[in-house]
């Protein structure tokens, strides 16, 4: 899939809020920090279309990006923000969740987990909240220019396992790094063929 435009189209602060749209949408999401917005970047090949920040909870919006005229992309407000009320933290924001569970024309749902770190109990809570709605979703483990591939592949085993008891079979799973644009081609291909079908 080669990216030929993207360009933001608006903000929304609930599901009512979301823009109208017959496109099929891929949305981002996962622990404040962990990319989102730099990955949507690097898919896009823009440096600039989402606001990134070393600041934990920059993303406090849903943010729609149309890609190709026949995408959306949805950058999504991150979980587990030190700031945020502790009962916000340890959940989506009823806003997000509302958005995941009810949107039309939500094709997909990518998990960003960090790959430096073992399985966090706030990931796999949040991975098992989209299983029992049955939501489909991957794990897209980001940053892979800061861990070796031997801890990356220990990493991932890990939180596989960590989940294996909630679901048949195991996600799909992505690798990624904004920084050395690893994995963006894999990722790219693989939402072409969702978007198709
Ligand atoms: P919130 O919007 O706050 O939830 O964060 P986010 O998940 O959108 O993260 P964002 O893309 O803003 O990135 C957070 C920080 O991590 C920034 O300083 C990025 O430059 C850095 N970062 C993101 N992806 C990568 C990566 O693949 N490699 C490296 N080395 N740094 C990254
Ligand atoms: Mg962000």
């Amino acid at each position: 899939m080669k990216i030929t435009s993207a360009r933001f189209v608006t903000s929304a602060v609930g599901l009512d809020d979301c823009p109208q749209s017959d496109l099929p949408e891929f949305a981002f999401i996962g622990r404040s920090n962990v990319g989102k917005s730099s990955l949507l970047n690097l898919l896009c090949n823009q440096k600039l279309l989402a606001k990134v920040s070393s600041k934990p909870g920059h993303t406090r919006l849903i943010n729609f990006f149309v890609v190709n005229e026949n995408r959306c992309f949805v950058d999504l407000p991150g979980y587990g923000y030190a700031k945020a009320a502790k009962s916000e933290r340890q959940r989506f924001n009823d806003f997000v969740a509302d958005y995941i569970e009810f949107r039309e024309g939500l094709k997909h749902v990518f998990v960003l987990i960090d790959s430096r770190h073992e399985p966090m109990t706030i990931d796999v809570d949040h991975v098992t909240w989209l299983v029992e709605r049955k939501v489909a979703f991957s794990l897209v483990f980001t940053k892979s220019d800061k861990v070796k591939p031997g801890r990356m592949k220990t990493n991932q085993k890990l939180f596989l396992e960590a989940l294996s008891e909630y679901t048949d079979g195991e996600p799909q799973i992505f690798t990624t790094s904004a920084k050395s644009e690893d994995g963006r081609l894999d990722l790219l291909q693989f939402i072409d063929g969702l978007a198709r079908n």
